[in-house]
């Protein structure tokens, strides 16, 4: 068994420094290289942290990815856990197939079909992009006239991908926060001047509108991450006067955290969808849980390093530092999954 692992960041140094301390047999690869397929060809698998900010992987890394798995190579991530990454229309329809818990979600393909439909809405409402992450591009709806505003944009201009003024807000309130050093500042305001050309790439949201019930009352929202047969999870508190935790910075870890019946439904959820890693992120509604999203990849390094322990399928505890990218390389060599 060798694998075959994409020479980048993130995820993929973890992956690479794993299998060098364990022994394992891989090849650092070019996933960008046009003749990847050919250089697998002395390898069983193939793994790729990409990003989904970064235009270059969102125009071919899932084809690669599925072209590989095709071809009777083991891939991560897989069909299964990441056709709907960064895609919530897409995991909108894959959570009600399946029945799972999913926020009431609302999305239209025409203007016409959202305007009759806000005629019988109530507010508020949460309006969403079907791509982004620490809450950038969700917002509070709380009248029509605003509604109708969006409904509006979504089928004319449409919504930038990357939103400079937003992401230099973000970034002072991190500093503010004390979350961060002043170089994120720095960072938001050269973002801000010069916009990267990588970022300009990314297409521009338009011809749907996505909408959700708004789910009152939670000032945390709760990420659990399955891989294989393992659990951990993350308490993310909301922004100040705010209702959105994603991408907020305010942590909390601890096991007593983490209700057993919900760590159970999230063992279900992921054995529902066959998924390799998959980080749930759960609301409450009057005691019961709701996701809000699901996706393969999650904050690399922090999240796991400051947990202080995860749970096993029986729902045993085990205290103590782990590497859940070690736990990726060690499914992936196993046949099951
Ligand atoms: N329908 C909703 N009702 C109430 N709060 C929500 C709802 N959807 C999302 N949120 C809050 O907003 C945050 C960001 O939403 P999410 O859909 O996860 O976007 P992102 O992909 O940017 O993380 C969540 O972490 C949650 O705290
Ligand atoms: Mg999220």
């Amino acid at each position: 068994m060798k694998i075959a692992i994409h020479n980048g960041k993130r995820f993929n140094i973890e992956w690479r420094n794993y299998c060098h301390s364990n022994g394992i047999a891989y090849k650092l690869v070019n996933c960008y290289s046009n003749s990847i397929i050919h250089d697998l060809s002395d390898c069983d698998a193939l793994m790729w942290h990409f990003e989904q900010e970064n235009p270059r992987d969102v125009l071919f890394a899932k084809q690669l990815l599925y072209s590989v798995q095709s071809s009777g190579k083991r891939v991560f991530p897989d069909f299964n856990t990441v056709w709907h990454f960064d895609d919530k229309v897409g995991q909108k329809y894959l959570l009600e197939s399946i029945g799972a818990p999913l926020v009431p979600s609302y999305v239209f393909y025409t203007r016409e079909e959202a305007i009759k439909w806000l005629e019988g809405a109530t507010f508020p409402l949460v309006n969403k992009l079907r791509t982004g992450s620490a809450s950038i591009h969700v917002k509070k709806v709380s009248t029509r006239a605003m509604a109708l505003r969006i409904i509006n944009k979504s089928f004319k201009r449409g919504f930038r991908a990357f939103k400079r003024k937003k992401y230099l807000l973000e970034q002072i309130r991190r500093y503010r926060a004390g979350i961060e050093g002043f170089e994120c500042v720095l960072k938001g305001m050269r973002d801000f001047i010069f916009v990267p050309r990588s970022l300009r790439g990314l297409p521009t949201q338009k011809g749907y509108v996505y909408f959700q019930e708004f789910i009152p009352d939670n000032d945390h929202d709760i990420r659990l991450i399955i891989i294989g047969d393992r659990a951990f999870g993350i308490k993310r508190l909301v922004r100040h006067n705010d209702f959105r935790a994603s991408g907020s910075g305010i942590l909390r870890f601890g096991k007593e955290l983490f209700p057993e019946g919900l760590i159970k439904t999230a063992f279900d959820i992921s054995d529902r969808l066959k998924t390799q890693c998959i980080a749930m992120d759960f609301l409450h509604k009057e005691g019961k849980p709701l996701l809000v999203e699901i996706s393969f990849g999650f904050p690399y390094k922090k999240f796991s390093e400051e947990c202080p322990g995860y749970w096993d399928r029986y729902l045993n505890w085990h205290e103590g530092k782990f590497n859940p990218y070690g736990w990726m390389v060690e499914n992936v060599i196993k046949i099951n999954r």
